[in-house]
């Protein structure tokens, strides 16, 4: 009986894999306890490099209204480009979630019974809490996005362009006098409220801790760890926490301190005045309005 199964001679070679194909490609090594631990290690990385360019950019606060605002509006500028940056960052998030907490659930499974001696197991408490750290990490970020992303959280006043009238408006709102979305304005009115001030403060303690692993544990996984650098890994992926940390909370804290945000009232357009009617040339006269 002839067997119908393609033979290794049959099938195409050196086609890169497409659709279903890449699926069926990365399977395999996704579906593996490295292959997982090394998808973690990776998009960790890309995770924190978001952080840092993120904090880099934030940092245009400290320069002025006007720099801020023009690197929110270039941004904003990048359109279809932001949003492959977006779906890059989501998935990396996803995955990066995902098989850490199944890693760590596999890992506690495998041993029921809890070790004897605490003293024994050489985990740092930074390393045993990182489910907790980073699902506070997702909670953090999902209310930042509704805070300064979709502007959900929090109004604020606001003069109208034209009509001169203080309003409350959303963050969205915002414009300033270039017309421009006023994100100074956001961050310094998003401040302004002490409990958001609180849980910005705590999220960013525990993303620091939660980095301070995950930086030196991608060393590890990515094999780049030996015992004698690992005290010098270890000091490193604490420094850059630490600075990250201090770098979001100063914002935070410069806002409070009124080192940022001066008397300047914001811009808004919502309720403004209607534009002025187009004048007349002399001599002619306007089209009384019809009469029903
Ligand atoms: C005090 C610290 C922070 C400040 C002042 C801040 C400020 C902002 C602002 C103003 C935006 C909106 C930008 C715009 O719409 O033009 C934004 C967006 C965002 N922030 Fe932050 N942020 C801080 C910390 C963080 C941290 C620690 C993370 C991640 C752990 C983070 C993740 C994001 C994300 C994912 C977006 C959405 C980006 C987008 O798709 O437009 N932020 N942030």
């Amino acid at each position: 009986m002839s067997s119908t199964a393609p033979t290794k001679r049959s099938q195409p070679t050196n086609t890169l894999p497409s659709g279903k194909g890449v699926y069926d490609w990365v399977k395999p090594f996704l579906t593996t306890t490295v292959g997982m631990k090394v998808t973690t290690a990776i998009t960790g990385t890309a995770l924190t490099l978001f952080v840092i360019a993120h904090l880099i950019g934030n940092l245009k606060i400290y320069d002025g209204r006007d720099s801020l605002n023009a690197y929110a509006h270039f941004l904003k500028s990048l359109g279809p480009w932001l949003w492959v940056a977006r779906i890059g960052l989501l998935v990396a998030f996803t995955l990066h979630l995902v098989f850490a907490l199944y890693l760590k659930k596999r890992s506690s499974d495998a041993r029921p019974v809890k070790y004897a001696y605490k003293q024994t197991v050489q985990a740092s408490w930074a390393s045993r809490t990182m489910p907790w750290t980073g699902l506070v990490i997702l909670a953090f970020v999902l209310f930042h996005l509704a805070h300064f992303t979709l502007g959900m959280v929090g109004t604020t006043d606001a003069r109208q362009e034209m009509a001169r009238k203080i309003v409350q408006v959303g963050y969205m709102d915002l414009i300033d006098d270039k017309g421009r979305p006023d994100v100074y304005s956001m961050v310094v009115a998003g401040f302004s409220n002490n409990i958001v001030c609180v849980c910005y403060v705590i999220a960013q303690l525990l993303l620091m801790v939660h980095l301070s692993h995950g930086i030196a544990s991608v060393f590890q996984t990515l094999g780049l760890n030996t015992p004698r650098i690992q005290p010098a890994l270890k000091r490193l992926a604490w420094g850059i926490a630490i600075l990250i940390a201090i770098g979001n909370i100063g914002i935070v804290a410069s806002v409070r301190l009124s080192w940022l945000g001066d008397s300047y009232v914001p811009i808004t357009r919502v309720g403004d005045a209607p534009p002025a009617p187009v004048s007349q040339p002399v001599g002619e006269q306007a089209t009384p309005p019809k009469k029903n």
